[in-house]
């Protein structure tokens, strides 16, 4: 899918992603610092991935982790700081919630510190049953596998601290 607004253009052709700027930009946001390249390039060949880009330049991504039947989880959203505010991310989110591959489905979620009025301009609300979520989240997991050298190093139990998404 490729679709083009003035001179920006959104395409799904994951021959076009800018891997090393993609990582760049992971690796130093609120919620994946330290994120290993090897594991951006697992993340990206498991997901629908939706790139933005200025000519050959990429200036945002969005991750979509999909079974393309009834469940998306709207992961790793970003417009490069030199381009937002002038509708680029909100293009972005419309043009995910209308891929054909992508109706149907019975949920979709995500999870963001502080973007939620962009998202509620594409049909997410809050969560409308707390008590019935559970999550497994490990925050460090990047910085143990930094620390140890191996890829995968076994998470610790459950009952740490709670932070960002
Ligand atoms: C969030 C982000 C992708 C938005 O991209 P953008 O191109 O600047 O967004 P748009 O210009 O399309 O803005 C769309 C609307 O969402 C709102 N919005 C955008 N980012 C927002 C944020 N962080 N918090 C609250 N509202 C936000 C804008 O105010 C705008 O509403 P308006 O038209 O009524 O003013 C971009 O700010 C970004 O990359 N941020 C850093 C990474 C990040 O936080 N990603 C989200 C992780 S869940």
């Amino acid at each position: 899918m490729e679709i083009r607004r003035g001179r920006f253009e959104i395409s799904t052709n994951p021959a076009r992603l800018d891997r090393g700027r993609i990582h760049e930009f992971l690796s130093t946001s609120y919620w994946a610092p330290g994120i290993p390249r090897e594991v951006v390039d697992r993340s990206i060949e498991g997901s629908v991935c939706f790139g933005v880009y200025e000519g050959d330049a990429q200036v945002g991504f969005a991750r979509i982790i999909t079974d393309r039947a009834t469940f998306a989880y709207v992961a790793d959203v970003f417009v490069l700081e030199s381009h937002r505010g002038q509708g680029l991310g909100l293009w972005l989110m419309e043009t995910i919630r209308a891929h054909p591959d992508l109706q149907g489905l019975r949920r979709w979620s995500l999870v963001t510190r502080d973007a939620h009025a962009l998202y509620r301009r594409v049909g997410f609300a809050d969560v409308s049953n707390p008590a019935r979520w559970m999550e497994i989240v490990d925050r460090d997991v990047y910085r143990r596998s930094a620390a140890s050298g191996r890829p995968s190093p076994p998470a610790p139990l459950p009952g740490g601290e709670g932070g960002e998404p």
